[in-house]
Parts: C-alpha cells; structure tokens; sequence
C-alpha cells in the first residue's frame, strides 16, 4: 500500500543541510501564501464535514464512562447490576487492565500497572455502561458510579505540601536540568539582580469538540475507531499496544476534529473503552465523553510554580539567567512541563540554570497543552524580563535587544532565522509603544491604563512525514496522508502546496486527510503539522514535476506548470492529456542533521493594552496586537486564526484560566465551560497580527516553521506587564484576577 522503494514514484528528503531553493518560489499560481479561505469551510458550515461522534454506523451502541469518585483508593464492590434497573442497559463492562491508564503523551515509557482494582484519580474511568441509548448509558452510568464501593487511601492533594519533595523526573524526552558555567557566582557578582517566584495553575485545553470514538470490529478482527485524535500514526501505535493487537489490525480516522490543544494528542479512555465494549458485544460501540469528564479524564496542563533568577551588568546584559521549575503528575509518570523550553534560546548570558522538577500528586493525569512549556514558561520569563527593566529603569524593548545573541547561547549553532528584535520594533511602531507612561499616569474616569510587551519564541520542530500526490486522469491532484487538520488549516494549505508546485487552480486539488489507510503524516502538534506534513507534499509534487517533464521531453526548469497546463518550448499541453490515465508519487520528509546545526524557532512581540478598575480593581483588556515572523507563511489568513486563537488562549492565561482541584481528593472542581473561564467575545477585543516576510532554509524545503503554538507564548505576559504600568502592581500567580490586586 505504501512504500518509497520506487524511484520513479518517491521523493525522500532527510533534513541534513540547508535547503536553500524552494519551488514554491518558481510556481507560476502564485497561490502560496494567499489568504485563501478555507477549502472545507463550506463543508462545516453546512453540516456535511463528519466529526467522530457524526459517522452514522448501522446497529451503534452507546457507551457511558463511569468515573471514579475517590482520588485515591481500591474497588471493593462495583454493583453492575444497578445499571439493569435503567431500561434499554446491554452491558457494563469493566476491564481495568486495559483502560485505567493509557500514556496521553506516547512517551517512551508507559505508566505502571497500578493493579486491577486501584484507583489513581477522581474521574478516573473503571467501567463503562453500554445502553441502546445515548440517555440510558448516561443515566445507567451515573447509578453504577454513585454505587461502587471503595476503600480509600490516603492521597497527596496539595501541591504546596509536597513541594519540597520535588525532583528529577523519572524519564523524560528531553532533558529536564541543564546547568552551564556557574549561575550563583554570576549573581553573587552581578550588579543587578532580580529574583522572583511566579506561579500558575492547572488548566484545561477545553477544544470545543469532546473527545469521541465509536468503535467497530470486522469479521477478519480489525478495528477501525472514528475518533477525535491529533496524531494518527502514533495514537494507532498506542491503540494498538493497549489491545495486544498488531498495527495492521487498527484503522483510525479523524478526518474533521473540532480542537485539540493537546488534549488529544494521544489516545484517551474513551478510545479503548469503545474499542473493548465494541468487541464483547459484537456491534459498534459510540462513546462521547460529557464535558465534565473531558476535565477529569483526559488530561489537565501542569501548574507550575517557577523561580527565575537574573544577573545583569548596569547597561543590562544579562550574565546569569536561573529558570527553575516544578510542576505536578502522577506518581510514575514521567510527563512535565517544559516551562524552561524557550529560556534556553531566548536571551543571552554565559551562565545558565533551567531545571524542570516533578512532584507527585494524586490530581488527573496531566499532558500536553497548546505550546506544553512556553505557553507557562514565558509568563514567568517575560514578566521577569520587565521586571528587570524597571528595576534597570530601561525600557522593556530595549533590555531584550541587548540580550539578543548572535548564535545559540547554550550550544554554540547559529540560529535557522532569528527575527525577535524586527519583531519588537515592528511592534511597537505600529501599537504606538513611544506612548507609554509612568504607572497611575492614565487615568480615564474610574480606569487606570496601561501597554505592556512581550518576546515570544517556540521551538520549531520537523516529523517525518509521508504523503501521496496523483494526478489523474481528468488532471485533477488528489493529496493523500493520515495528517489531521484540527481546525488549523490543514486542507488548505496542502491543496495550497499542490496546487502551486503542479500549476493547478486550488479547485483542481482535492485533500484527503485524517485516515491511517494513507501514508503516515506528521500528525498535529508542536506545531509541525503544516510544516512537516507540507514538506511532504512538496516532495511528492517535485517527484511528480520531474515525471511531467520526462513526458514532455524537456528539463524540469525549462517548462512552466499553469492553469493546468504544461508549457515549454513554445508548447502548452493540458497537464490532463499529457499524463494519460494519472500519474502519482509519494513525498516523506524526516529530520536530520541540520536540526541540530541550528537552533530553530519562530519568534515575535505581543504588546497589550488594558485598563484596570481604580474601585473593583477589574481588568479589561483594551486591545493587543502581536508581530510574528515564522519563515514562509503559507496561508496569511488560517496563519493569523492561529495567532488570534494563541493571543486569546494568552487573554485566558492571564486573567481567567484555572483548574481548581479539590484540597480533600484532587477533584477538579470547575470542569464545565460554565466555571473553567476560557475568554469569551466580551473579553477579547479586535486583536491584531501582523507577520514579518520571512524564509528559513534550514528547517524544511518549503522554508516554513511553526506558527500554532507562537501566539500563545508570551501573551498572557504582555498583559500582566501592561497591568503593572497601568497600575504598579506586580502579580505572580497567574491568573491575575482582582482579589489578587487589590
Ligand atoms: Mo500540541 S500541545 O503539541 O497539540
């Protein structure tokens, strides 16, 4: 089904050095880049793009997760039978083994086995109801969960009572401490220093569309699970590991996903509940999971609590720069959050502390969300950074250009393409930065305002990724891979791709995503999925230019491919007749080398206004607007929905994001959209985003890098900084909400 071995149909790339020409710039479309409005916009809007829980499958059952209600303890009785007083119950199906915890994060280990009967977290799921209703399950679901039986231990619930415990993680995929020169002699000489403790809580990645599966089985024994998934390729690893089932046995699709901010960057309980449930009843099993259970089950951000500590010389280079960090997870999962990720390219300054400690705690597993580090580290950083400033008496702006080194401060690489401080002037010319005052210095009736800025910078990351391009007969392309597109844009920006290298109208190109029966993409996260699932249709379209040209007799730099025609030597032959019954080829891009003979990132400058309540001590975010430079835009407008959804996820960081856990059993006690305060319209004013013309050679051949998770980074902290000038108050727990103020 898919392979590389045939050299007339494959194009592989191994990123091991620059790549210093790319076609995208020769296409004669001009098409690439354009802000075109997404090619299955129609198909939401008007219903017809299927989501997990839309497949309409003969003969579905419904399944209803049952949650623990105690944080920490053992089953001693489950009564399944109550579920049989609810009409309309088949079964309830209980197999601890399987689904009490699967690794969210495909890590390289997995989670101990706890034992069949214990219990690691409140929600935890232990059972699941299958009803002939959607309404059965959830009522029979929630008698079962009201009646199981436990006898509780004692849990760790408070993070500050365990604080000190903090350590090492027990495994991790990237490093956790890194320590260079020596930072506490650096601060001891220093003539400035700051040190300050920031914390931030436990947050949900609350995507619109609840996680989703519905399971069926075939007579050959292969599963096929419509889910709401992120990363096909390896959610199908974890799927299959979780069922003892061999890889060619599972088949997933997602094709559309309503939001995903992490949450579903592996599988979930529900997946492997359905799949289990499907199995033993024979039919398929469709299991949505309620919104409060997507709080408790699947999997919360860390709270962090971050020490920074900075040394400066007088005119404010930085000599030392201590980041250290704890964060919360289970006990034996090596999941943290890299809340230092950013700090270790941002600034400059020879002596270096970044650490990442672990304590264990009985809360719900926790995971990666939307930029797992920065979207936390940089409120902690940035504030720090304009701290520092204040405490230099220099302007914010200023003490991050002294601080921008030439090449990587820790391992002595060049940087792929570095536009932080063109970002920053960008910035502040066109938010009116030269404006500012002295704190108190505007007061508008009962409001006090106030701009803050912000650097932001997140690493940019390169997937092996596959896809397969045909041109058929008609001169259609068809774009195929298991990539996911999860609101981000995915389907555009590939049909953008093909389109440019093939020389087709964007209608002529249709994109099929979100099935593992396709090549095996990059999946969406960490902000590689355009980028790296991009490269690969880039390829595979540069395969397929080397077969036109062979066909048309010429060079492939002697011929143009346009409006779906292929013209040289005074020739112009529709692209259809000249590949006969279709042609096709298949792209895979992996990293190599030049990931590590550069640091590679995106970078940019939030600026915010706001204004603070002089009585209730409120804050209202006036306006913000953010300058990001990420190599190639391929697509201005889906690249700026990124921006303004990251901007906004950085509104709710700073003043209104929260997972409270219950002191007595780790309970996440606001896990509704009601009471988890995520920004709605009247918190979020016209942001605006503007990107600077930018290429990296040595991330990809298409010399794009990532832009999801940018937005994010540093926002929140351009708030809190504009706080601070409107009023002189400086807040270090995050979210900044009034009762901290006043
Ligand atoms: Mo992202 S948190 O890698 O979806």
């Amino acid at each position: 089904m898919f392979g590389l071995g045939d050299k007339n149909s494959s194009n592989s790339l191994v990123m091991n050095t620059a790549h210093p020409d790319s076609l995208l710039d020769k296409g004669a479309q001009d098409v690439i880049g354009k802000p075109i409005s997404r090619i299955d916009g129609p198909l939401k809007v008007s219903g017809h793009a299927a989501y997990a829980a839309e497949y309409g499958l003969a003969n579905v059952a419904y399944g209803f997760l049952v949650g623990s209600t105690v944080g920490k303890g053992k089953i001693t009785e489950l009564h399944a039978e109550v579920a049989r007083e609810v009409p309309g119950v088949i079964d309830v199906v209980v197999d601890y083994k399987t689904f009490l915890r699967n690794s969210q994060q495909g890590g390289e280990k997995k989670a101990p086995t706890q034992g069949v009967e214990n219990v690691d977290y409140v929600g935890e799921p232990v059972a699941i109801v299958i009803a002939e209703t959607y309404e059965a399950a959830r009522d029979a679901a929630e008698r079962v969960r009201l009646a199981v039986e436990y006898q509780e231990q004692e849990g760790r619930y408070s993070f500050n009572a365990y604080r000190e415990e903090a350590k090492k993680p027990p495994y991790n995929n990237i490093p956790s401490h890194y320590d260079q020169g020596d930072v506490e002699k650096a601060l001891a000489e220093a003539p400035v220093t700051l040190d300050r403790t920031y914390t931030t809580p436990s947050q949900n990645s609350a995507a619109m569309e609840p996680h989703a599966s519905i399971a069926s089985w075939d007579d050959d024994g292969r599963l096929t699970l419509y889910a709401s998934l992120q990363m096909l390729s390896s959610d199908r690893q974890q799927l299959a590991d979780a069922l003892g089932l061999k890889l060619d046995k599972v088949r997933l699709v997602a094709r559309y996903v309503g939001g995903g901010f992490g949450s579903k960057l592996g599988i979930a309980p529900e997946s492997v509940a359905a799949a289990i449930a499907a199995k033993k009843l024979g039919r398929p099993v469709k299991v949505v999971m309620a919104r409060q259970q997507v709080f408790e089950a699947t999997v919360r951000r860390s709270n962090t609590e971050q020490r920074i500590r900075l040394g400066a010389n007088a005119d404010g280079t930085l000599t030392a720069i201590a980041h250290e960090t704890i964060c919360s997870n289970l006990p034996g999962e090596g999941y943290f959050e890299p809340a230092g990720q950013s700090t270790h390219f941002m600034y400059g300054g020879k002596n270096r502390l970044i650490t990442h400690d672990l304590v264990e705690l009985d809360w719900m597993l926790s995971g990666s969300m939307r930029a797992p580090g920065e979207a936390v580290g940089m409120l902690a950083l940035e504030t720090a950074m304009d701290e520092l400033a204040e405490t230099l008496g220099m302007d914010p702006i200023e003490l991050r250009r002294r601080n921008d080194p030439d090449k990587d401060p820790e391992k002595n690489v060049p940087y792929s393409s570095r536009m932080l401080t063109q970002c920053m002037d960008k910035g502040a010319e066109l938010f009116g930065w030269s404006e500012r005052r002295e704190a108190l210095g505007d007061r508008r009736g009962d409001w006090f305002h106030g701009i803050g800025m912000a650097g932001a910078g997140r690493s940019n990351i390169l997937m092996k990724s596959a896809a397969k391009v045909t041109v058929d007969g008609q001169g259609h392309a068809i774009v195929e891979t298991d990539m996911t597109d999860i609101g981000t844009g995915t389907y555009t920006i590939l049909a953008q791709i093909a389109a440019e290298m093939l020389g087709l109208p964007i209608e002529d190109v249709t994109v099929h995503l979100g099935d593992t029966d396709a090549p095996p993409g990059a999946g969406s996260g960490g902000s590689w999925g355009a980028t790296s699932s991009g490269s690969s249709v880039y390829l595979a379209c540069e395969a397929l230019q080397k077969q036109i040209a062979d066909k048309m007799g010429v060079e492939v730099g002697a011929m143009t491919l346009k409006d779906g025609r292929v013209i040289a030597e005074n020739r112009s032959v529709p692209l259809a007749e000249l590949v006969g019954d279709g042609i096709n080829a298949t792209g895979q891009v992996a990293p190599g080398l030049q990931a590590k003979l550069t640091t590679q990132a995106s970078y940019g400058a939030h600026f915010a206004e706001v204004a603070v309540n002089a009585i209730t001590g409120e804050t209202r975010v006036v306006r913000m607007l953010g300058v990001f430079a990420a190599g190639r835009i391929l697509n201005e407008k889906t690249a700026r929905s990124q921006c303004l959804g990251g901007m906004t996820f950085g509104i709710g960081a700073a003043l209104t994001e929260e997972v409270v856990h219950d002191p007595r059993n780790g309970k996440v006690v606001n896990h509704d959209l009601a009471e988890y305060h995520v920004p709605v319209n009247a918190d979020v004013p016209a942001l605006e985003v503007h990107f600077l013309d930018e290429r990296d050679v040595h991330a990809n051949p298409i010399h794009a890098k990532g832009i999801g998770e940018l937005g994010i980074c540093g926002a929140g902290a351009a708030i809190a900084n504009a706080i601070n000038n409107a009023v002189g108050v400086r807040m270090r727990d995050y979210p900044l909400t009034l009762d901290k103020l006043l």
